[in-house]
């Protein structure tokens, strides 16, 4: 693999949850640890990239050369995300976004009341990836699908709906990989293509995937 590959290219990568506050003490949020993502800027960085990693709260280190910009909520993760997208090259998603935040964060803890049953009013998020591809000067966009069934199908259902250069869809109901997990197993999907990539480790899968999509971006010029 040419580590030279990515040389001059600006890559933005989201990575982790996103959370999305109720009141100053509490959070909607998910269980993505960021591995992916940050094993993605690692492999970004080695192939001679300039790495934006755009990271929700994680327990990573930032790997070292890359421009990590920590953020809470979607909102303000599309925001970093934009920030510069007209010099971006290529733009990964890999975060776990929230797909809806509380209507409104209260100002103060919210109470503990009588009543058995509490409702919470959400409202949809900004969807980042998405919003990214819509663009006019749109990077080489790069989703991820997490799906329990029908992967493929779903994950070539979603490149069309985001208009995403291609999507790496992973079956999360296989244990041992996924969510959390130091492995993974996945499928490169593209308008005209299925690449299938067994299951190893996400530092390997990583370069694999960055030697895939420095290919797919540089036929796509
Ligand atoms: O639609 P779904 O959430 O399954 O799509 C997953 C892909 O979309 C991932 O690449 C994820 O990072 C991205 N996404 C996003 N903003 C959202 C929701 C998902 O960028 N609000």
């Amino acid at each position: 693999f040419d580590n030279g590959a990515l040389s001059g290219l600006n890559i933005h990568i989201t990575a982790g949850p996103t959370r999305e506050p109720l009141d100053p003490v509490r959070y909607i949020s998910n269980h993505s640890s960021g591995k992916m993502g940050y094993a993605l800027a690692e492999a970004a960085i080695d192939a001679g990239a300039n790495v934006k990693l755009i990271s929700g709260p994680v327990n990573l280190p930032a790997p070292a050369h890359v421009e990590r910009v920590s953020i809470t909520t979607a909102e303000d993760m599309l925001e970093a995300s934009l920030e510069g997208i007209s010099n971006c090259n290529i733009f990964i998603a890999c975060a776990a976004v929230a797909d809806y935040r509380p209507t409104s964060i209260a100002e103060h803890k919210i109470k503990k009341g009588n009543e058995e049953i509490m409702e919470l009013h959400l409202v949809k998020n900004p969807d980042i990836v998405a919003t990214i591809a819509a663009r006019v000067d749109k990077p080489f966009t790069i989703g991820f699908a997490a799906e329990t069934r029908d992967v493929l199908s779903y994950a070539q259902g979603k490149l069309e709906r985001k208009n995403l250069d291609m999507i790496i869809a992973n079956d999360v109901s296989q244990a041992g990989i996924g969510f959390n997990s130091d492995e993974n197993a996945v499928t490169l999907v593209t308008r005209d293509t299925h690449i299938e990539i067994p299951q190893t480790s996400k530092r390997q899968l990583a370069t694999l995937l960055i030697e895939q999509i420095s290919q797919l971006y540089k036929t796509s010029k």
